[in-house]
């Protein structure tokens, strides 16, 4: 089904209570990207209490992150938490936040799962000069993966392989096209106020999230590295937090009366980052722990064509924003297999 539809399915899925996971995660090193509030407090949660070699909360404000880690240990009885900050809007934040995994001695990385994202109505630029959904979702998104595949890639697992896992979103089918192809480069246009559609904004980054995994997916050396795109449902949690009044008060009604508790979303996560079988989710979309297909637009030759584009023009520019890149690139992803097309 590469549709949104129909809207029974959609209630269907809402309500389907998730499987809790509870296998032993010992000897496995786990990264949650963005995990003081939400989704990723509540994966953060369940990592925990599946009793992981270490588990890496990664915030951009220290003083929440803090809160996170005490409310998860004293939650679950876990102590192996770090704290580590990273602000996906500042690809100098990125970059500290690589060597601090160093110097506190992580060598190697398991899961991660990159869950930071927001939403916002507003045209706003980064520290970096670019519209911050744009960064947070995709450019900001795009750099901590590729900067974390040297971290996988010394993970000598095998069943499951190490993992990344983006956090994806149903609103993807809401994308049909994206009106930015006809500019010469999809992301700079995407950077200019007079043409961005901010309503829209939110579900164009969360397919440019799509299509990096898949890309990305197709790139690495088959048996080596599982990636996957996870949605967790339409759930309670703070991405509401910058609508303004009118959309808010919209939001806030079909959250009460439509979300699942943040909790049962993040059960979703949880199995797509860590549970479910490599040979399964590796470059697919994830809804309720099954795959399924993505959009029309995403899985149809011009989404093809679009998704090798961004991934083109992404790797060409966080090769500039990050002299490292170039290398990993080199070193560790191949040329796409079937085209940027899924890889199984
Ligand atoms: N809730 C849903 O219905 C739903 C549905 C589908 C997909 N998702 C996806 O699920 C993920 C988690 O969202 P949520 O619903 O749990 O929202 P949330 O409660 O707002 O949590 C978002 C998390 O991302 C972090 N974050 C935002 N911008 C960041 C940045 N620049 N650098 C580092 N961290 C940043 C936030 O940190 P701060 O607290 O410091 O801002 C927070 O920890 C997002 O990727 C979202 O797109 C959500």
């Amino acid at each position: 089904m590469g549709k949104f539809g129909p809207a029974s399915k959609w209630l269907k899925d809402q309500r389907e209570v998730i499987k809790l996971e509870t296998t032993d995660l010992s000897g496995r090193v786990v990264l949650v990207i963005g995990a003081n509030v939400g989704l990723g407090l509540e994966a953060s949660r369940h990592f925990a209490s599946m009793n992981p070699e270490r588990l890496i909360m990664a915030c951009r404000n220290t003083t929440k992150g803090e809160a996170a880690i005490k409310d998860v240990q004293s939650t679950t009885g876990y102590a192996q938490i770090d704290l580590l900050h990273i602000d996906l809007t500042d690809s100098a934040s990125i970059s500290k936040f690589i060597e601090e995994l160093s110097s506190k001695g992580v060598t190697r990385i398991d899961t991660t799962l990159i869950n930071a994202g927001m939403m916002t109505p507003k045209f706003e630029l980064t520290v970096d000069g670019w519209e911050t959904t744009l960064q947070t979702n995709h450019i900001g998104t795009a750099l901590v993966a590729l900067l974390l595949l040297p971290f996988h890639l010394a993970t000598k697992h095998e069943d499951p392989f190490p993992r990344i896992a983006f956090v994806g979103s149903e609103v993807h089918y809401f994308v049909s096209k994206v009106e930015e192809t006809k500019q010469p480069n999809i992301l700079e246009a995407l950077n200019d106020k007079k043409l961005a559609r901010m309503p829209e904004r939110y579900y164009i980054t969360k397919t440019l999230n799509l299509f990096f995994a898949r890309s990305l997916a197709s790139r690495v050396q088959p048996g080596s590295l599982s990636v996957t795109a996870i949605n967790p449902g339409f759930c309670k949690s703070q991405l509401i937090r910058n609508e303004g009044v009118i959309k808010m008060a919209g939001l806030k009604l079909a959250t009460a009366l439509l979300s699942r508790p943040t909790e049962m979303g993040s059960r979703c996560l949880v199995h797509g980052a860590v549970i479910a079988s490599d040979e399964v989710v590796h470059g697919k979309y994830l809804n309720n722990c099954r795959v399924e297909e993505e959009s029309d637009f995403v899985i149809s030759e011009e989404g093809g064509r679009v998704q090798e584009r961004v991934w083109k023009e992404t790797i060409e520019l966080l090769a500039k924003i990050n002299p490292q890149i170039t290398g990993i690139v080199d070193k560790y992803l191949n040329q796409p297999n079937g085209n940027g097309k899924n890889p199984i």
